[in-house]
């Protein structure tokens, strides 16, 4: 059986990809076999963090969505070097046409389940990570809808508050089996027991990690994945934890 975990926050910019691709980071380490899916059709980012060129590339979500080829064609192997698992992503088209495309024509979303969940079946996933789109709609609410595990990435922000709220309430109706909260970008003046604690009596929601504002992983800037760049790094630590928050138990 696959875990299918999603990654969200309402506001964008918060750091879903960071912690989608380190969380896939952390699981590969384990030995895991991890895909991950870019949800953010609108807005794709993930594949930057995996080192995927988008020029020349032909198969993405988008392409799968328009009933060109199964989604396992669009899912390409970016196992890092010296990993003990596996990582496959799927990319969503950063291709001006393509987004105008989705945007002006939709689809069917239901169809994102059905490749998900074949996907999953085909590459023999023990984990499938969906990073999404900021804020809620269709897409959304199905990923979280069909996730045995939900991370909540928040700043704190008083403009991250309300909608993470909206989000947990979803969750909450949706009977997602566990939400976790990830604290992103907080200031390292801010005790992090206390925001935890704040935190998760705040949305009667457990809190997974409080991960401070880091000058090394603004330096990274996303051109890597931050567990392999600092193994040793205290927010390393943080992404493992979270890591085992979301799939129980460690492989
Ligand atoms: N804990 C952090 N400390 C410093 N910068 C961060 C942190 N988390 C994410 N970032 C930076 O914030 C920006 C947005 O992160 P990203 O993961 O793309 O967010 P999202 O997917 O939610 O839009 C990126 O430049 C990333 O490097
Ligand atoms: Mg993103």
């Amino acid at each position: 059986m696959t875990s299918i975990v999603s990654v969200h926050s309402f506001r964008g910019g918060t750091g879903k990809s960071n912690t989608t691709a380190n969380v896939a980071a952390v699981l590969a380490g384990r030995g895991l076999r991890v895909g991950v899916v870019d949800l953010d059709i609108l807005s794709p980012g993930i594949h930057v963090l995996f080192g995927v060129d988008q020029d020349g590339l032909d198969h993405h979500l988008d392409g799968y969505l328009w009933g060109r080829y199964p989604l396992r064609a669009a899912a390409r192997e970016v196992t890092p070097p010296g990993v003990a698992g596996r990582i496959w992503l799927v990319p969503s088209s950063v291709a001006p046409h393509d987004i105008a495309r989705i945007m002006a024509e939709g689809y069917d979303v239901g169809l994102l389940g059905e490749g998900v969940r074949s996907l999953a079946v085909e590459l023999e996933l023990d984990v499938l990570l969906l990073d999404t789109h900021p804020g809620l709609n269709e897409e959304t609410l199905l990923s979280i809808a069909m996730s045995d595990a939900l991370a909540i990435v928040l700043r704190p922000d008083h403009q991250d508050y309300e909608g993470t709220h909206v989000t947990v309430q979803v969750a909450r109706r949706l009977a997602v089996p566990r939400t976790v909260l990830v604290v992103n970008k907080t200031p390292e003046s801010f005790d992090a027991d206390a925001v935890a604690q704040r935190v998760t009596e705040a949305y009667d929601t457990p809190v997974a990690a409080v991960v401070p504002h880091s000058e090394e992983l603004m330096v990274l800037s996303s051109g890597g994945i931050f567990v392999l760049r600092h193994p040793d790094h205290p927010v390393a630590a943080l992404y493992a934890q979270l890591a085992d928050h979301l799939v129980g138990v460690r492989a």
